[in-house]
């Protein structure tokens, strides 16, 4: 038998060479003989007879069970603020009309302000050119829903899973923690309010869900955060969609009222509650208005780099980006303390532009925030990848091959926005028409993240592709381009590394451990885990609700990662400054409700929503170790 140790004498090489971007190998196989060690097993059971003493006794009910209730967050006793309000800030974005539009309905015509180019009949236009397909509107609820509080029933903690945490650290205060959805998959009401069109309510393919109404968030806002409230969820990480704030997307087009007042009162409410809001600016939904003329093709287009052409590379976009950037932090930045500005940007990135686009942007955007607005609060950017660890540790090209993936993932953005560092050469040998770097760029490009905010939802094991690494950057009709390595889930043994959910995730929380390390030691800036989460397998086949939430998988994914981020914390001194689970509810998973990332069921039927058996065993969790939460 084999098992994987993780050798922290590694960590420590790394600690003295992290300017290199270089990682050696962290994990090694080592044989170990005999029996699996017992090590809480104290010697006085060697003292025990081989055979037991049978015996009779009467026998009663005497099984006792406790049970608890969550306890809501408290208010927040003080209001903190981050920048100045609105008032104050409005003169430094340039005069905007503020507008109100319906709500879209394509049998309607009867708009007759076509004179103007921003009116009723030119956003309804919007809508007849984006032509969304089988377009409806039929949910429950057309207008806010107010909040009633959660009966406490329903706030019962479930039976705890027999095996469970054995650790005894605490987090340290100030710790974040949270949930987080992303509107595109939650809200709905795509065409109403003033909302224009954007890149994710079309990318459903024909025969697949899309997003017109998912989990009606849009009205039900108040409704969710009040739940999540009563669990107990500090931290509450939402996205905005450019196109809610600006329908006709570009500068010097009116601002939607409605979708300004959205966010406001989303915020406050928030607030309210005793919760804190953290904003993403770019979440996949990037308006119409930026694919030419022939939608259809344009939006679907395969990217060189991402899975989808989020138009980044289009040379209008970075301003009008900046622009919309700009809009957000002046109305909402008095009372956010936490902002990115995209997620999990190469996804969507076509090429060498949309990166260059992705980078400057951000900059522009953090240097408003901390030199124009003076804002207190942290601002960064959210990168998706799971780190790449070698098949084998002692092959040097399966080292340098998990070494090329990461830093093309990791370095090409966080080299020139944190270190102030070039693109490293996995992206440049790869993706020819990159847009260099001058070293005035390198200067502004520096040190814009608080923090380095990564979505490690799992590991990938890596090896070196048929052909190697350099002839495969050089094909771009490779099957392994642009990444050029092989990616496998399943050890040198043939086991998986970790335990299977619905999709591509596997729990695997010791190199979620190692990865911690990884990018404190590399980029030196708090980690920040923006996202994680586990689809479970099968969730979406189980009948009945009561199955649905009893989802011991996800319980284990989320506890065992919490337990390896305090290890990071207290036993490699690895700052980790926050956690946000990924996701706080079921919803549309970009063509699919299937791939059930939430702490929360949906009854798509009604509306209304359960809560999972690991949404308390997360917070309990937490909050069982957590200085800042009131214990009671
Ligand atoms: C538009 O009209 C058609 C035909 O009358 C009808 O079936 C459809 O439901 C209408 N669409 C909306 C959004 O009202
Ligand atoms: C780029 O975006 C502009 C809107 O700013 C749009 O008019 C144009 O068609 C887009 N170009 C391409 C090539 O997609
Ligand atoms: C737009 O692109 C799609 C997909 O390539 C194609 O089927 C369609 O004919 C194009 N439409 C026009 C008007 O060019
Ligand atoms: C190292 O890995 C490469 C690529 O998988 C393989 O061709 C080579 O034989 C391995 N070398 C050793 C010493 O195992
Ligand atoms: C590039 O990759 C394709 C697909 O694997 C292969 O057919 C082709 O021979 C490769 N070209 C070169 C120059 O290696």
């Amino acid at each position: 038998m084999a098992i994987y140790s993780q050798f922290l004498s590694a960590v420590a090489v790394l600690l003295q060479l992290s300017t290199i971007h270089i990682a050696y190998a962290q994990q090694v196989y080592i044989l170990a003989g005999g029996p699996s060690p017992r090590p809480q097993c104290p010697a006085s059971y060697d003292n025990i007879p081989a055979t037991p003493t049978y015996k009779f006794s009467e026998f009663s009910f005497t099984q006792t069970e406790t049970y608890r209730y969550a306890t809501s967050v408290s208010p927040l006793r003080t209001t903190t603020t981050y920048a100045p309000p609105y008032r104050k800030l409005r003169t430094l974005i340039p005069p905007l009309k503020t507008t109100t539009w319906g709500n879209w309905n394509p049998n309607d015509t009867a708009a007759t302000d076509t004179a103007d180019p921003y009116g009723q009949a030119a956003w309804s236009s919007l809508w007849e050119w984006a032509a969304p397909t089988e377009f409806t509107t039929t949910g429950i609820y057309s207008t806010t829903v107010s909040p009633t509080p959660i009966p406490s029933s329903e706030l019962v903690f479930p039976p705890k899973d027999y095996f469970g945490p054995t650790d005894c650290y605490n987090f340290p205060p100030g710790f974040i923690f949270g949930v987080a959805g992303s509107a595109c998959q939650i809200e709905g009401a795509i065409a109403m309010e003033g909302k224009g069109p954007n890149h994710m309510d079309f990318w459903s393919r024909p025969g697949q869900p899309n997003n017109y109404v998912t989990n009606e968030n849009y009205y039900l806002y108040k409704q969710d955060i009040e739940r999540l409230a009563s669990l107990g969820v500090k931290y509450y990480s939402f996205t905005i969609p450019w196109s809610r704030i600006l329908p006709f997307a570009l500068p010097g087009t009116p601002v939607n009222k409605a979708g300004i007042n959205h966010y406001n009162d989303l915020i406050n409410f928030v607030l309210s509650k005793g919760m804190i809001p953290a904003v993403t600016m770019m979440h996949f939904d990037t308006p119409l208005q930026f694919y030419a003329s022939n939608v259809t093709y344009e939006k679907w287009k395969k990217p060189i780099l991402g899975v989808g052409n989020g138009a980044y590379q289009n040379s209008t976009f970075e301003d009008a980006f900046v622009h919309y950037g700009k809009l957000l932090l002046t109305h909402f930045s008095d009372r956010v303390p936490i902002w990115f500005t995209y997620n999990e940007p190469l996804l969507f990135c076509d090429n060498g532009a949309s990166v260059n686009t992705v980078i400057k942007s951000h900059a522009r955007i953090v240097h408003f925030y901390k030199d124009v607005i003076k804002g207190t609060g942290k601002i960064g950017i959210k990168l998706h990848h799971g780190f790449g660890v070698p098949l084998d540790p002692k092959n040097a090209s399966h080292v340098e091959a998990a070494n090329h993936i990461n830093s093309f993932h990791l370095d090409t953005f966080w080299n020139p926005l944190v270190l102030g560092t070039d693109y490293p050469t996995s992206f440049k040998m790869t993706i020819k028409d990159y847009i260099p770097l001058t070293q005035q760029d390198l200067k502004y490009l520096k040190d814009t993240c608080d923090f380095i905010a990564i979505q490690p939802y799992t590991a990938s094991i890596i090896s070196p592709p048929p052909g190697g690494i350099q002839s495969c950057a050089k094909n771009s009709s490779s099957e392994y381009f642009p990444f050029c390595v092989k990616r496998q889930s399943t050890n040198i043994f043939g086991w998986n590394f970790g335990y299977r959910s619905y999709s591509h995730v596997y729990t695997t929380p010791e190199y979620l451990r190692t990865y911690l390390n990884y990018l404190w030691n590399t980029f030196r800036k708090p980690v920040f885990i923006t996202e994680f989460g586990f689809p479970v397998f099968g969730e979406a086949d189980k009948k009945v609700i009561e199955d649905m939430v009893y989802d011991t998988p996800r319980s284990n994914y989320y506890l065992s990662f919490m337990t390896e981020i305090l290890k990071a914390i207290w036993e490699d001194g690895v700052d980790v400054m926050g956690a946000i689970a990924w996701s706080f509810v079921d919803n549309w998973e970009f063509g699919d409700y299937d791939a059930r990332f939430g702490l929360q069921v949906v009854d798509r039927g009604t509306q209304r929503r359960y809560f999972k058996k690991s949404f308390f065993d997360l917070v309990g969790f937490v909050r069982d170790r957590h200085p800042d939460y009131e214990q009671s």
